[in-house]
Formats: structure tokens, C-alpha cells, sequence
């Protein structure tokens, strides 16, 4: 008996779940039409696609934890090449699946691959994208900076960037030129944090950091980017900053290398 004949979905949905990402596929099929947050992640779509433009014809993204490729799609049907890469072969076979039954204009546009955020020291150094896709990961990622650092390397015009947060607002500007002896600035309401979560959190033992909005925004810089818009909850969007490059494009690119098990004396 297939899926079809117990539950009226196409054939395959239930085969290949659970699902996180609920995609509407062309049947009317939805594949997590359950999900505790509401119909996700269309609403989110909702939020940031107005900020992306709508022809991306000719532009070369990277959706970074794609899952089940719900963002990959949308930015291919907007005309762009797309790879999508995730650590869990799971929601890869179901991104791969999705991608057949969405037809050769969507298909033919996606690549899905396995990888660690990590794995993008690998790829060939002159290799970058126009739009990248970090939404959902940082949070995930045990070596968050690292992470961080890896991805904003690749990005040529723009990323998106989506994370868990720890709620506060407050930005404090005047972290700049201070000594031993003020220590007790980094207490201050805005000094940028990251809460560590030892212990799983809302379930998942993944669940590793959250930032507050100025860690995010000291991060991103930190990285070589600024934030250039917020059109959502927990959203950013961030571009290339050429005045000030990150640290691991210079003074401090051994540490990178190395943290990547990559040659590092005399570079
Ligand atoms: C919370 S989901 C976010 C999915 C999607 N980006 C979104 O925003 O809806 C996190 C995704 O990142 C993937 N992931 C977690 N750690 C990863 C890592 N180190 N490298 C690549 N993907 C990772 C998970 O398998 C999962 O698909």
C-alpha cells in the first residue's frame, strides 16, 4: 500500500519524513502541513522576499542548511543557479525528491550536496556566490565564529542571515580601547553575548548559542559585513564591506587556516 492510499498525500511525502520544511508542492501536497510553526517556512518567505530581487537570472546562490530546499526553490524560480547544502542526508533526499516534482524550470537550476558549513574551506578559493542563504545554522554550529567566517568568505553581494537570538536590543557602542581593569563593561545591557547551551535546549542537543541583535550585528562586522536591513524577526540582511575586511582576509588568516586543517606557516 502507498502513502497515497492511506492518507491522500502523493506517493513518497510520508515515505521520506518527518519533514521540517512544508512545501507546497504542484498536487496541492503539502509535506509537514502540521508543523508547530504554523506553515513554515512560507511566512518567513513572506518576510524577506520583497527584499530579494525578482529576476536572478545570471546570479549564482548558495542555500546554506537548505533542508528540504523550501528557499533553494524559491530562489531558482526566480531564475537563479542554486546549490544547496545541508549536513543530513534525510532532508537532502527529500530537497532532491521535491525538486523532481517541481519540474525541469525549478530542476534543471538545483544542485543539492552534502556538507558541513565547514566543508566550504575546501571549495577553490576564487569561489563565491552572488546570494548566500545562512538561515537556521549558526546556532547549530559548535564553532560558531568559524562558521561564520567560512560563510562570509563566499558571499559576493549579498547574504541573508537567520539565527536563533537571546532577546535584547540594546546595542552599546563604546566597545572600542578598553583595559584589563574595566572588565565589568561586558556586563553592561548591549555589550555584545552569546548564551552557551550546554545542555539541549527546546529538545535539540544541537541547539548550541543564542546571540543577542548585538552579537549578531559585532559578528557580522567582525566577519567583513554589515547589516543593511532587518525585514524580519531574528533576519538580516548583510553585504560585503570593503572598508573593513575581516580579520581572517589579513592579520589573521593563519588562525583560519589552521582551524581548518589547512597549510598555515608563511601564507
Ligand atoms: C533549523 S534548520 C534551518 C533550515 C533552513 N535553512 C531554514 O531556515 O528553514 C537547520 C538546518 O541546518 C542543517 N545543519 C545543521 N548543522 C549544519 C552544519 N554544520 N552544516 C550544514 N548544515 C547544517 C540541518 O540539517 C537543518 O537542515
Amino acid at each position: 500500500m502507498n502513502a497515497t492510499a492511506v492518507n491522500g498525500n502523493e506517493p513518497g511525502v510520508d515515505a521520506l519524513g518527518p519533514w521540517f520544511h512544508n512545501l507546497h508542492l504542484p498536487d496541492g501536497t503539502q509535506t509537514c502541513p502540521g508543523h508547530w510553526a504554523g506553515d513554515f517556512p512560507a511566512f518567513k518567505w513572506l518576510e524577506l522576499a520583497p527584499h530579494v530581487p525578482e529576476d536572478l537570472s545570471g546570479w549564482s546562490c548558495l542555500d546554506i542548511g537548505c533542508n528540504a530546499g523550501f528557499y533553494t526553490f524559491e530562489l531558482a524560480r526566480r531564475g537563479a543557479r542554486v546549490l544547496g547544502i545541508d549536513v543530513d542526508e534525510r532532508y537532502l533526499r527529500q530537497a532532491r525528491w521535491a525538486a523532481s516534482r517541481f519540474g525541469p524550470g525549478v530542476e534543471s537550476r538545483v544542485c543539492f550536496e552534502q556538507m558541513q558549513v565547514y566543508d566550504l574551506a575546501r571549495m577553490p578559493d576564487d569561489q563565491s556566490f552572488d546570494l548566500v542563504l545562512f538561515m537556521g545554522v549558526l546556532y547549530h554550529l559548535r564553532y560558531p565564529m568559524l562558521g561564520l567566517d567560512l560563510v562570509c568568505q563566499r558571499v559576493r553581494r549579498r547574504m541573508v542571515f537567520q539565527t536563533l537570538t537571546m532577546p535584547g536590543e540594546t546595542v552599546f557602542e563604546d566597545t572600542h580601547g578598553h583595559g584589563f581593569e574595566q572588565r565589568e563593561l561586558f556586563t553592561r545591557d548591549g555589550w555584545p553575548k552569546l548564551a552557551f547551551i550546554e545542555h539541549e535546549f527546546a529538545g535539540d542537543p544541537t541547539n548550541w548559542w543564542a546571540p543577542d541583535h548585538a552579537a549578531v550585528e559585532a559578528m557580522v562586522r567582525s566577519a567583513g559585513m554589515r547589516v543593511v536591513g532587518r525585514p524580519g524577526h531574528e533576519i538580516y540582511l548583510c553585504e560585503p564591506d570593503p572598508q573593513r575586511p575581516s580579520c581572517v582576509a589579513t592579520w589573521n588568516r593563519s588562525e583560519l587556516l589552521s582551524a581548518t586543517g589547512r597549510p598555515w606557516r608563511d601564507q
